[in-house]
């Protein structure tokens, strides 16, 4: 069985004071969602006053960096190692489309960032996506559009678990983040639940195909783009959608425990 899990990532958002009062209220909020496994991504400058306060959190609250560097140690100026993180937080987000598009981040520089995460002994979350809307529902007859040619999210995954032994992989989460659906794109919406199960399901079948059916049934596939209290049980609904990750609305305590709530169900 995977357990639902559902991911803040405050990208660079808050103040210390707010950070601080934000992690605060979620840890209060965690022992009553027992059935899910919360990660809360903070900029890296608040980890460690982070990590002081879930010192006494419920244990299915987790603290995750919203990336990392690919070698553990070196004349790397502002850069932070996964082998830095090791101590303070349990997950790394990779390979976000903001990494992607901001710094140029290579699919095989990805892959080994998600590398240098299992190294330290972290979980990697691996987010993919593609900019145009991958299939369109008047086209789904199986057959690959040409806008799926262009942003092929299966050429994401499988550059990005290049060279990772089977047994690692089942450590590593997918986030599927459709970027046309990330609010902060221009005239972005958030995609529809059914249409996130369907690419979805096609992820899982990859994963067995290119891997092993125990792979395909053991890693968790989230949904990240625009959800927010009221549009989150479409997805929760969804049994191929294993949670979601939360970019804006995880900045509001009241919006992210009413998305927590709703996989807890
Ligand atoms: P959003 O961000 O929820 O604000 O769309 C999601 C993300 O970019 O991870």
């Amino acid at each position: 069985m995977r357990k639902p899990l559902v991911v803040a990532n405050w990208k660079m958002h808050t103040s210390l004071a707010e950070a601080i009062v934000l992690a605060t209220s979620i840890r209060n909020a965690a022992a009553d969602l027992s059935q899910i496994e919360i990660v809360l991504c903070s900029p890296f400058v608040w980890l460690y006053p982070i990590a002081e306060i879930f010192h006494t959190s419920p244990r299915n609250l987790k603290l995750g960096a919203q990336d990392c560097y690919f070698t553990d140690e070196g004349p790397v100026t502002g850069e932070v190692s996964a082998k830095m993180l090791k101590h303070l937080c349990r997950y790394v987000l990779v390979g976000h489309s903001e990494r992607r598009r901001l710094f140029g981040e290579s699919d095989a520089m990805i892959n080994d960032k998600v590398k240098a995460v299992l190294r330290s002994g972290l979980s990697p979350i691996l987010a993919v996506g593609e900019f145009k809307k991958m299939y369109d529902a008047k086209r789904e007859r199986g057959r690959p559009t040409r806008i799926e040619a262009k942003s092929d999210i299966f050429h994401q995954i499988r550059a990005g678990l290049s060279g990772i032994p089977s047994s690692s992989l089942q450590e590593i989460a997918i986030a599927y983040e459709p970027v046309w659906a990330i609010s902060t794109t221009v005239g972005s919406v958030a995609a529809d639940g059914v249409y996130v199960s369907t690419v979805i399901a096609k992820i899982r079948q990859f994963l067995y195909k290119t891997y092993s059916r125990d792979v395909a049934a053991s890693i968790r596939i989230l949904y990240g783009g625009s959800v927010d209290a009221e549009n989150i049980s479409q997805y929760a609904l969804q049994p191929e959608i294993d949670g979601v990750l939360v970019g804006a609305a995880s900045l509001k305590t009241r919006e992210f425990i009413g998305v927590c709530r709703e996989f807890n169900k």
